[in-house]
């Protein structure tokens, strides 16, 4: 098991109907992280000290220097925090409930409402960008970040600027279910234990995400702690790469790659910050296309439908039309 040091129980890893690896774990000067970041292939780094500075980011140091603005929580009757696009809201006319809600706090509320929490209660996770109103002292630790060695990878890999950091304080049992990102991440765990399930891009087809134009776009239809395999049939041969991260590690996800991450129930909250990194530029297109690119080609078509449709009800009897009797057996073959 896992060696010295404050630890992860393996009792509190629950198991899924779904087999998974253990991803690579690597220190950064071993020439395997490289090739696997080159392949866009997950890989945990141990020894990067990306955010060394950042270790001491607990509750107290964060709620003393945070600064006194209203950050975004999101607040949960259940353990999962699926994210919505808040903006995909307004366009969906259709009804949509979202499953958690927006509550802006101070960082001060949100420690007292993490201290006080009895089961039973509704749950909160911390999800905000960093930026110039966090307080001076976070600020320094920030400007403390292993930046050299960052922007060797961005180089190295080609990728383009980095977007944006986003901090996470979570409660323990927080988990964020599975979805992909449109963008490079250099995940980085500060504070307590988290387990991240992932799945290459080709698992799109067994991961049933909601439509484009949905306010859960990029979110997986799926329950995994109530898998429904009759109207996802494709779930029977989900496999994933999974790890446990703890403080000073490194996950690199790969875009496109869906994740299911949670934070392990044996502190009483985790902290991690990430490094969201815009791909690099198109690659010469090269035939058969990867499983990423014909996601995005499929993400295309989604949009110009609804672009020339307009209203999103419209979209899936199109589609429909368009496939079934006719792309739906043999005849796509021209039989
Ligand atoms: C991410 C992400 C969720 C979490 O960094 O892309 O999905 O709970 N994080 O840490
Ligand atoms: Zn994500």
């Amino acid at each position: 098991m896992n060696g010295g040091g404050p630890e992860w129980d393996e009792t509190h890893i629950t198991k899924y109907f779904f087999p998974t690896e253990q991803i690579p774990r690597v220190s950064c000067t071993d020439p395997l992280a490289d090739e696997l970041i080159s392949q866009e292939k997950p890989v945990v780094l141990t020894d990067t000290k990306l955010c060394d500075s950042a270790l001491k980011w607990d509750l107290d140091y964060l709620a003393e220097n945070m600064g006194n603005e209203r950050y975004m929580v999101f607040v949960s009757k259940n353990n999962k925090f699926k994210y919505y696009d808040e903006a995909k809201m307004r366009v969906y006319k259709a009804n949509f409930v979202p499953p958690t809600k927006r509550v802006d706090m101070t960082f001060q509320e949100f420690v007292k409402k993490l201290r006080e929490w009895k089961p039973g209660d509704e749950r909160a996770y911390l999800q905000q960008g960093l930026n110039n109103t966090f307080g001076h002292a976070i600020v320094l630790d920030f400007l403390q970040f292993n930046w050299q060695w960052l922007n060797v990878q961005q180089k190295k890999h080609k990728w383009g600027p980095l977007t944006s950091n986003l901090l996470l304080v979570g409660m323990e049992g927080n988990i964020t279910p599975v979805h992909y990102d449109e963008q490079q991440n250099f995940f980085c765990q500060l504070v307590g234990y988290k387990r991240c399930i992932l799945f290459a891009p080709e698992h799109y087809e067994r991961l049933y995400p909601h439509p484009v134009y949905h306010p859960h776009d990029r979110q997986a239809q799926v329950d995994f702690d109530a898998p429904n395999f009759e109207k996802f049939p494709g779930l029977d041969k989900l496999e994933g790469w999974e790890t446990v991260i703890g403080p000073g590690e490194v996950l690199y996800i790969p875009m496109y790659w869906w994740h299911h991450i949670e934070s392990l129930r044996d502190l009483s909250h985790t902290v991690s910050v990430n490094f969201w990194y815009k791909g690099g530029p198109t690659e010469s297109i090269t035939y058969p296309l990867k499983p990423r690119q014909k996601l995005a080609v499929m993400r295309n078509v989604e949009k110009m439908l609804l672009e020339a449709l307009k209203d999103p009800a419209e979209v899936g009897p199109l589609l429909r039309s368009l496939v079934l009797g006719r792309y739906t057996g043999d005849e796509s073959l021209g039989e």
